[in-house]
Order: structure tokens, then C-alpha cells, then sequence
């Protein structure tokens, strides 16, 4: 069969089966199974949306201002997140689900209040560690037979990485004490290479040797004084 024959097949296909959007007959996976695993995933950023929204609001104590100033960031970023996947759901000819009652049963993460801001700053780490770890099996499942839905998820997953990295930080910034126990909520196995989650944080006293090379862009510290100061402005 010569190309143009392909071509016009293609196209009478296309016109005729118009309907269907941006799926052609070559799409490899059960639209039906992707759009209602893209549903748990667009339930999971929709509860982080509203948790780390009410954590922006509810935030006090010493470190307020820096770490608001991040719970909104991230909010944001969940909140494009959750768009990303409703668009894809939608081009795949589902419907993205945004029931209140039924996002609240889909998703991976769970809402939860929280009463201090070390409390907070946990849950928010414990909620990026599950859409980690199910977005990483998302990507495995979209593998070669949804290169667009995979890269999709790949780039949200990289962002959750670093929420995670960020919550971290902040919790090791709070609660300097309590760095065996914070340690321990997650291991470096399951996070990239590309994040710092899970790893030993240095201390001031570390010998040289013993420091990794930071490629961040700074410190919790320092991000904690820069929320600070941007916030002054
Ligand atoms: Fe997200
Ligand atoms: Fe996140």
C-alpha cells in the first residue's frame, strides 16, 4: 500500500470518526481504564489544592510567613496540576470528575488538618510521598503506549518531588530535634536522584568530606528569610 493510499485512508478515518476527538484507532490503551486512573490522580491534586490552601490560612508560629508563603505555592502548583490532567481527560474523551463527594473518595492523599505547623508541614510531606509513589506506577502504566499522558505525568511527578524536598526541608527548618524521626518518614529509594528527599540532611558541624554538593537553589533557611523578606515588600 503506497503512502498517499495511507494518507487518504487516514484522513476518511479521521473525518468519520471525528467524534472521538484526539484519540485515533491506533491508541494502544482502554480509554475507559486511562481516564479513570487520570480521575484518581486529578482527585489526589485537587485534595492537595484544598490542603495546603487551608494550611496557607491556618499557618502560625514562628516560621509562618515562609513556609505560607510556600503551602500557597504549592497550592497553586496542584491547582495547575489538577488542570493539566482535567484537560487530558478530556481530550481522551472522558469527563473529569470534580464531585466534591467523589474526589474526596478517589484520592490517594488524604485531607488532613493538621494542628501545628509541624504537624502541617508532615502531612503535606506524607500526602507528596503516596502521589509519588502512585504517579510513578502511572508513568510505568502510560509507558510507550501513552508517550503524551506519561510525559504529562513525568513532569507533574518531578514537581511533587520537589514538594516533597520543600516539606523536608521545612520540617528539618521547625523541628531541628526531631531529625531521626522526620528522617524516617521516608527513605531515599523512593524518591529520584533528582530530589534530596530522604537523604541525611548536613549539619553545620559535618566535616567537609562528608557534605554532599548542593545543586539547590537554597537552603531552608534561606528560603524561610527570603518568603520573609519578598513577603515585606
Ligand atoms: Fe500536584
Ligand atoms: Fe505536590
Amino acid at each position: 500500500m503506497g503512502f498517499l493510499t495511507d494518507i487518504k485512508t487516514i484522513r476518511a478515518r479521521a473525518r468519520k470518526e471525528i467524534n472521538e476527538g484526539a484519540i485515533t484507532p491506533d491508541y494502544l490503551l482502554d480509554t475507559d481504564q486511562v481516564c479513570k486512573i487520570l480521575n484518581e490522580a486529578l482527585a489526589t491534586e485537587i485534595v492537595c489544592v484544598l490542603r495546603y490552601r487551608f494550611h496557607y490560612f491556618m499557618a502560625s508560629g514562628i516560621h509562618k510567613e515562609g513556609v505560607a508563603a510556600e503551602f500557597l505555592e504549592h497550592s497553586k502548583e496542584e491547582q495547575a496540576h489538577a488542570d493539566l490532567i482535567a484537560e487530558r481527560i478530556k481530550q481522551l474523551g472522558g469527563k473529569p470528575e470534580m464531585n466534591p463527594a467523589v474526589v474526596a473518595e478517589r484520592s490517594h492523599s488524604e485531607y488532613v488538618e493538621g494542628t501545628s505547623l509541624a504537624d502541617m508541614i508532615r502531612e503535606n510531606l506524607v500526602a507528596e510521598r503516596i502521589a509519588i509513589q502512585t504517579y510513578r506506577e502511572m508513568v510505568k502504566f502510560f509507558g510507550e503506549k501513552d508517550p503524551t499522558t506519561r510525559r504529562m505525568m513525568e513532569e507533574i511527578l518531578a514537581v511533587e518531588e520537589e514538594h516533597a524536598d520543600d516539606m523536608a526541608d521545612f520540617l528539618f527548618a521547625v523541628e531541628p530535634d526531631n531529625i531521626d524521626k522526620t528522617s524516617k518518614l521516608f527513605f531515599p529509594d523512593e524518591v529520584s536522584t533528582k530530589s534530596d528527599a530522604g537523604r541525611k540532611v548536613e549539619t553545620e558541624n559535618a566535616p567537609a568530606s562528608q557534605k554532599k554538593p548542593s545543586n539547590k537553589k537554597s537552603s531552608p533557611k534561606n528560603k524561610l528569610a527570603k518568603n520573609k523578606s519578598a513577603k515585606k515588600k
